[in-house]
């Protein structure tokens, strides 16, 4: 997940034979293509899915994959476990293996995950400042009182980190269950903050994120984005104030 853009001299010395002062005389003649377009200068900068062409030869041709999961329970969200499916075991794409994912769950949480190979748009789902919505459909153990609604809207004081949650929305379904939208990911939130109150959470889905929501898609199964809904967190993330 580190951000991948380096210099064109620097990208070309570490991608070929040719060494960081030979690029000033490739781009003089006219041999290295960015995207389709003839180099014009040893600084241009070479991102994660610039296509590179030297002499006709590609030197890098990643594309961008974004993708969405129904997470079932007993998955863990990670690339690799030794003990347990992981969420990439339930991906069929042909470039999987090059995805991290965006914002984990539980493993016994189920629910929306997403997945991409690109770094700077996970990152910018992932900031704090971003402040993008995640909805939970949340059972309890014990009933839910509209006490939770004032204390949630206000505020859960976390010992551990020393720190108030922002404010967030919940909204009572049932007696027993509620659906709880808020802005943060800290570890365990949601359980930590019925755990205020004592009240057990027997089962959490995530069914929405940012704009994302799994609309029909089944548990377990996935599907990839198109590069336009990809595009339209980008926006909303810009909307609300953060622009790296
Ligand atoms: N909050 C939790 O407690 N668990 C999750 O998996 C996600 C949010």
């Amino acid at each position: 997940m580190k951000p991948r853009t380096s210099r064109l001299d620097r990208f070309i010395s570490q991608n070929s034979d040719f060494s960081l002062s030979d690029t000033r005389f490739l781009i003089a003649q006219k041999r290295i293509l960015l995207d389709g377009h003839l180099a014009h200068s040893i600084q241009q900068k070479v991102a994660q899915f610039t296509h590179v062409e030297l002499d006709g030869i590609s030197l890098q041709h990643e594309q961008p994959v974004y993708m969405m999961l129904n997470k079932p329970r007993g998955v863990v969200s990670a690339t690799k476990d030794l003990k347990h499916p992981t969420v990439l075991d339930l991906i069929q794409h042909p470039q999987k293996d090059q995805l991290h994912i965006v914002g984990r769950l539980d493993f016994n949480t189920t629910g929306l995950v997403l997945l991409t190979n690109d770094g700077a748009w996970s990152r910018k789902i992932s900031l704090p400042e971003t402040k993008l919505s995640k909805t939970y459909e949340v059972t309890l153990a014990q009933p839910i009182t509209d006490e939770y609604v004032a204390a949630f809207k206000q505020g859960i004081y976390f010992a551990y980190e020393n720190m108030t949650t922002l404010p967030a929305s919940l909204e009572i379904i049932s007696k027993f269950s509620a659906r709880l939208s808020l802005v943060e990911g800290k570890y365990h939130q949601v359980k930590r903050m019925f755990g205020f109150f004592q009240n057990e959470v027997l089962a959490l889905h995530r069914v929405s994120v940012g704009p994302f929501s799994l609309d029909g898609l089944e548990m377990s199964n996935s599907r990839q984005l198109t590069i336009e809904e990809s595009q339209s967190l980008m926006t909303q993330c810009t909307v609300q104030g953060h622009q790296s």
